[in-house]
């Protein structure tokens, strides 16, 4: 964990990305829309990181994926140090693909197995050649394995030559090659072994610290943001439904889904674990095509009434209540052991 500021890098305001549903071969006709991303908002401040969590398919992939200028956005506003995204072209835009970098969680698949290790950290000065020199590659190339823990004479062999968490670490030092003020971490560790997990966790700490990074570090579990994160966001069909610090979201979660998640954290003393209670969701996740009216969460909530069916809770502070929640009934409880 970092010690951040105040001042916002990143301003997500009203995010919505609607993929559409077509059906027919030579005609198409579009006959509903996916609502992957819809109505996102929040802020990331300077040399914080944010973590993001929720079950697969609530629209983590899409939201990093329009935050990279990947994917055009449906409709809101995206600001990075004050200026609209959105609106960048040509070398401004460049400028911007600089200063947001992404690391994704398969590094076999996202990584070209025919080109080397140098080739592949070093790719990025191909396109932004003022950041390294023709002459100077090969040193920066060096220099990056050097920081995330790679040996620099390994900068010939080729990706299957090294294990899963090298792999990552190649990842992030392509990341790391035009020196991004943001990065955008969308499971990192899901594909490793847990010990490795840790490794490659410890390793992103300490690059934010030496780099000042900003991160919005994507994942499943609320178990693996813990340590990393200043602050949670926690996403259910598309829409954030609590945002807190990280003593907000693991001490006093407030809505239901986030207490559901918490209850699944692991807990290592087998004497705190026995007495722990569980609470498991019923249902399936219901489709994004068509989310249940009011609250999304309503079909699998133990707490829902005749207004959760009625009314879309919105994300705010409520009475008695210390950060955002989006709940018609939500209360603050304390469920991680210690
Ligand atoms: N290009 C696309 N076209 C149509 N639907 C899409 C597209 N990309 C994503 N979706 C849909 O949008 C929803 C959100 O997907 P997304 O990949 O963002 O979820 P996720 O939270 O990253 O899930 P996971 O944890 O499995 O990675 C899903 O229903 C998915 O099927
Ligand atoms: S608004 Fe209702 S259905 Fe939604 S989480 Fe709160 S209690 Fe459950
Ligand atoms: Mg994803």
């Amino acid at each position: 964990m970092s010690s951040t500021g105040t001042e916002p890098i990143l301003q997500v305001q009203d995010l919505v990305k609607h993929f559409p549903v077509q059906l027919g071969v030579v005609f198409k006709r579009t006959v509903g829309h996916v609502r992957a991303v819809d109505g996102v908002s929040f802020d990331l401040r300077r040399g914080e990181t944010l973590g993001v969590v929720g079950e697969s398919g609530c629209g983590k992939s899409t939201l990093a994926q329009v935050l990279m200028r990947l994917e055009p956005p449906t409709a809101g506003a995206v600001r990075f140090h004050g200026e609209d995204i959105f609106g960048k072209r040509g070398k401004d835009l460049k400028a911007l693909r600089r200063q947001i970098q992404i690391v994704l969680q398969d590094p076999y698949t996202s990584l070209n197995p025919r080109m080397t290790v140098g080739d592949i950290v070093g790719e990025p000065f191909e396109i932004h050649t003022e950041v390294a020199p023709k002459g100077e590659r090969r040193r920066k190339v060096q220099e990056l394995l050097d920081v995330v823990g790679l040996n620099p004479e390994h900068i010939n062999r080729y990706p299957h030559q090294f294990s899963g968490g090298q792999r990552q670490r190649i990842g992030i030092a392509r990341a790391l090659a035009l020196r991004p003020e943001v990065i955008i971490c969308d499971e990192p560790v899901s594909a490793l072994d847990v010990s490795i997990q840790a490794q490659v966790m410890n390793l992103l700490g300490d690059l934010q610290t030496e780099f000042g990074l900003s991160y919005i570090f994507i994942a499943h579990d609320l178990s693996v943001v813990r340590h990393l994160s200043d602050r949670v966001a926690v996403m259910y069909l598309g829409k954030i439904v609590e945002l807190g610090t990280e003593d907000e979201i693991y001490n006093r979660a407030a809505h239901p889904y986030t207490q559901a998640l918490l209850s699944a954290v692991p807990v290592p003393d087998p004497s705190v674990r026995a007495g722990r209670q569980r609470i498991r969701l019923t249902g399936d996740v219901p489709s994004p095509v068509n989310p249940p009216s009011g609250c999304r969460f309503r079909t699998r909530c133990w707490k829902a009434t005749e207004i959760c069916a009625e009314e879309e809770p919105a994300l705010e502070v409520r009475q008695g209540g210390h950060h955002p929640s989006a709940c018609h009934h939500a209360e603050e409880q304390h469920l991680l052991p210690g």
